[in-house]
């Protein structure tokens, strides 16, 4: 995946994100259980929302670590950051880490992605502390994540069906399957819990704002790319797909407000 190209429409509904996101992150923030003062690795910190989070937690006595492939993402997290958190470009699964540094690492929605994830995660374990944690949020399968699925079958309405999921392959749905997720871990040498759980997304807005920001990330918005790349995009189509997701988010309102149920895997990995 181009996190490069992909940064600039994801930059632009950062808020809405980090919004929609929320209850997920402060699950994950809560089980890492950051202490004052130590050094704490951020893997794939996107616009940077953990690398506040986690600088809070440990307090100017502390330093925070964000390894970020993109660089437009990692100038907005410095950009957004205090003085004890600094951002390196690089991918995370081949760089070269100082060995035995971090006390603990965290990461939300952003170990999904990586060629080799085994190779990623064994580079990753290198450069901690013996026993030092390491506490990421992943999506769980994708039939328990309508965010994806409903964008998704709304397109397919529109387009016809897209290209068949690669469940192994670099995606926000790649460790769906808890086996193959402890699977994979485990032969990068991590020992690992798994705790999945049911939690509700609360994206900001109405219906019709929360499917424009599915026009702009997301299955919808990769099929109606494609679409445009081809020349056959045309106005009805566009207008097909905002029309069907509006009519999805619409049904999972409750008390006014848009409530996506999800399922999500937390991570709690040592060294
Ligand atoms: C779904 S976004 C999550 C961003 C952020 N953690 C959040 O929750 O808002 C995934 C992030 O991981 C980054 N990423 C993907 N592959 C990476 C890799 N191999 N090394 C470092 N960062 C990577 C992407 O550039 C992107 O910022």
């Amino acid at each position: 995946m181009d996190w490069t190209a992909m940064a600039a429409p994801w930059l632009r509904i950062e808020a809405d994100t980090d919004a929609a996101h929320a209850p997920v992150r402060h699950e994950l923030m809560a089980r890492a259980n950051l202490k004052k003062g130590q050094r704490v690795l951020d893997i794939g910190p996107g616009a940077g929302i953990t690398l506040l989070d986690a600088a809070r937690a440990v307090g100017p006595d502390g330093q925070v670590t964000g390894i970020e492939v993109a660089p437009p993402f990692a100038d907005r997290a410095r950009e957004r950051t205090p003085r004890n958190v600094d951002v390196i470009v690089a991918d995370a699964q081949d760089h070269a880490f100082e060995p035995a540094t971090f006390d603990a690492a965290i990461s939300l929605f952003g170990v999904m992605f990586f060629r080799d994830s085994v190779a990623a995660f064994a580079n990753i374990r290198r450069a901690m502390k013996p026993g030092a944690p390491l506490h990421f949020a992943c999506w769980g399968p994708p039939e328990r994540n309508p965010y994806f699925t409903m964008p998704g079958r709304v397109a397919a309405g529109v387009f016809g069906p897209g290209a068949a999921f690669d469940p192994t392959g670099p995606g926000p749905m790649r460790f769906g399957d808890v086996e193959k997720l402890h699977a994979i871990l485990s032969d990068a040498g991590w020992s690992a819990e798994i705790e999945t759980l049911d939690m509700v997304l609360a994206p900001p807005g109405s219906p019709e704002h929360v499917a424009s920001i599915q026009m702009t990330i997301g299955a919808a918005s990769m099929r109606i790319g494609q679409a445009k790349d081809a020349g056959t995009l045309t106005d009805s189509q566009r207008d097909a797909v905002k029309a069907g997701m509006v009519e999805g988010f619409a049904e999972m309102v409750e008390d006014g407000a848009v409530r996506v149920p999800g399922n999500f895997h937390f991570v709690r990995a040592v060294a």
